[in-house]
């Protein structure tokens, strides 16, 4: 039998949802029953029905699904997709930070660790961190981990005051201004998206900051036929598929996440065959982290 097939049947006898972020390779995007940024599929994660969640993304978002599913089965197809930039903020650091800044609420991206999250105020994703920030009623925040996101809400927030930490996300980071300059003189008169992780002299050089779902929607109602994309390059699969009339041109050709090009079809089978990777969770963070997501998606 095809791995198609046999996933499709699997997926039925053991009641499972596949949820894949944007990022993911095409063949997993097209297999998944939702393909999102971390904000919707966190949702999901949240009100399916299936007992089993199959996370295709990076350790962080498998840890979300399983925080606000306990008593499902959260499976990941690989071991060690994670995120780099998560893993550059710990518990210590977020201590160290309140004893600093005793009246400012901790903001943690949700590109961090569970164990960050049980130990932060509120969580947030790209699609609604300037929201929340306007939303939460402290004048100081400390947002966590992600520095380039943290100054582009700064921005946007002129009002309240921002501890920003000095994470960064390796792939987004890389990108600068003379990417920008290249692309500009390459593709001239085309409107520039990017994801806000890139630094934010590379956003205040676009003409759309955004989630991979905002970008998603900003090029599907754009009366352009051609954009330049300053993110992760798996969104192309989707930019296509939602816009075969339109043409893509990435910011720069390097633009890839290794971490989120680790799985492949032969990993969803096996994981959906063997029950495997099971994301465990101890009860006292998941209660501590839950609180910080619920706070998120119920501010
Ligand atoms: P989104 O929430 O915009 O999908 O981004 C997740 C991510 O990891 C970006 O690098
Ligand atoms: Fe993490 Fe960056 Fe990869 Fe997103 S693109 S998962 S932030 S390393």
């Amino acid at each position: 039998m095809q791995t198609v097939d046999r996933i499709n049947e699997l997926k039925k006898s053991r009641n499972a949802i596949i949820l894949s972020h944007y990022y993911q390779p095409p063949e997993i995007q097209d297999i998944a029953d939702l393909v999102g940024d971390s904000f919707e599929l966190s949702k999901r994660a949240r009100d399916t029905e299936a007992d089993v969640i199959l996370f295709c993304g990076v350790c962080f978002m498998g840890e979300s699904a399983k925080i606000l599913s306990p008593y499902k089965t959260v499976l990941m197809p690989v071991l060690g997709a994670g995120c780099p930039m998560a893993d550059m903020v710990t518990p210590a650091h977020i201590h160290q930070l309140r004893r600093e800044h005793p009246n400012a609420i901790v903001m943690t991206y949700i590109n961090s660790s569970a164990d960050v999250k049980a130990t932060s105020d509120i969580c947030c994703t790209s699609s609604n961190a300037v929201r929340l920030a306007k939303a939460v009623p402290n004048n100081e925040i400390i947002f966590v981990p992600d520095r380039n996101l943290g100054a582009y809400i700064e921005k946007a927030v002129p009002e309240k005051k921002f501890i920003l930490f000095s994470g960064y996300c390796p792939v987004h980071n890389n990108i600068s201004v003379d990417d920008v300059a290249l692309a500009r003189s390459k593709c001239p008169g085309l409107p520039l998206l990017v994801h806000p992780e890139c630094p934010v002299a590379v956003s205040d050089a676009a003409d759309f900051v955004g989630s991979t779902s905002q970008i998603l929607e900003y090029a599907h109602t754009s009366k352009h036929k051609e954009l330049v994309i300053g993110t992760e390059s798996g969104i192309l699969h989707m930019l296509k598929k939602q816009n075969p009339d339109k043409k893509f041109h990435m910011l720069t050709n390097d633009f890839i996440c290794p971490d989120m090009k680790k799985a492949t079809l032969d990993d969803v089978l096996n994981a959906l065959e063997h029950m495997r990777y099971r994301v465990e969770l101890d009860n006292e963070t998941i209660e501590k982290a839950l609180s910080s997501l619920n706070r998120m998606l119920n501010t």
